[in-house]
């Protein structure tokens, strides 16, 4: 009996730890449904149809459409992210037509700092 409740008070022990560290990793907190931003109504008019939205990306027609927080988004330099959006990558449209330059330029800033947390 005594070493129940030892274990059962060491398992709690060991769940709050873990608890803090989860809540420590957890980075990119931005949520762009609350942001009054532009970028973030940008997105929420052009990009979250197929992203998600809250870009954490989604199934769609039995395809994954790619996080733009995590993953290989996250390794692309922001040219690269740049072209994505201006020229597009089938199936993924082309924005040229309904973003400015300086339009593609922000949802470049946009997802490199509030949603993957680069500077
Ligand atoms: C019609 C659906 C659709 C829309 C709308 C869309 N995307 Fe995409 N996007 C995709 C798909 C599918 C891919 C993956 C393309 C591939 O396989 O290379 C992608 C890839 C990307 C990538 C590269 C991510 C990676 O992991 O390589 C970026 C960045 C991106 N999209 C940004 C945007 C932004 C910003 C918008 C809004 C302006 C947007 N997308 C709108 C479907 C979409």
């Amino acid at each position: 009996m005594k070493y129940l409740k030892i274990s059962v008070v060491c398992f709690f022990i060991a769940c709050s730890v873990l608890a803090c560290f989860s809540g420590k990793a957890k980075r990119n907190e931005f949520i762009i449904a609350d942001s009054k931003s532009y970028e973030a109504s940008l997105f929420r008019q052009n990009c979250a149809i197929c992203h998600g939205q809250e870009a954490n990306g989604k199934e769609m027609d039995g395809r994954l459409i790619p996080s733009l927080r995590y993953g290989p988004a996250a390794q692309k330099s922001e040219e690269e992210i740049y072209l994505q959006i201006k020229e597009g990558k089938l199936p993924m449209p082309s924005f040229k037509n309904q973003l400015t330059e300086e339009e593609i330029s922000k949802m470049v800033r946009f997802i490199r700092r509030d949603l993957q947390g680069i500077k």
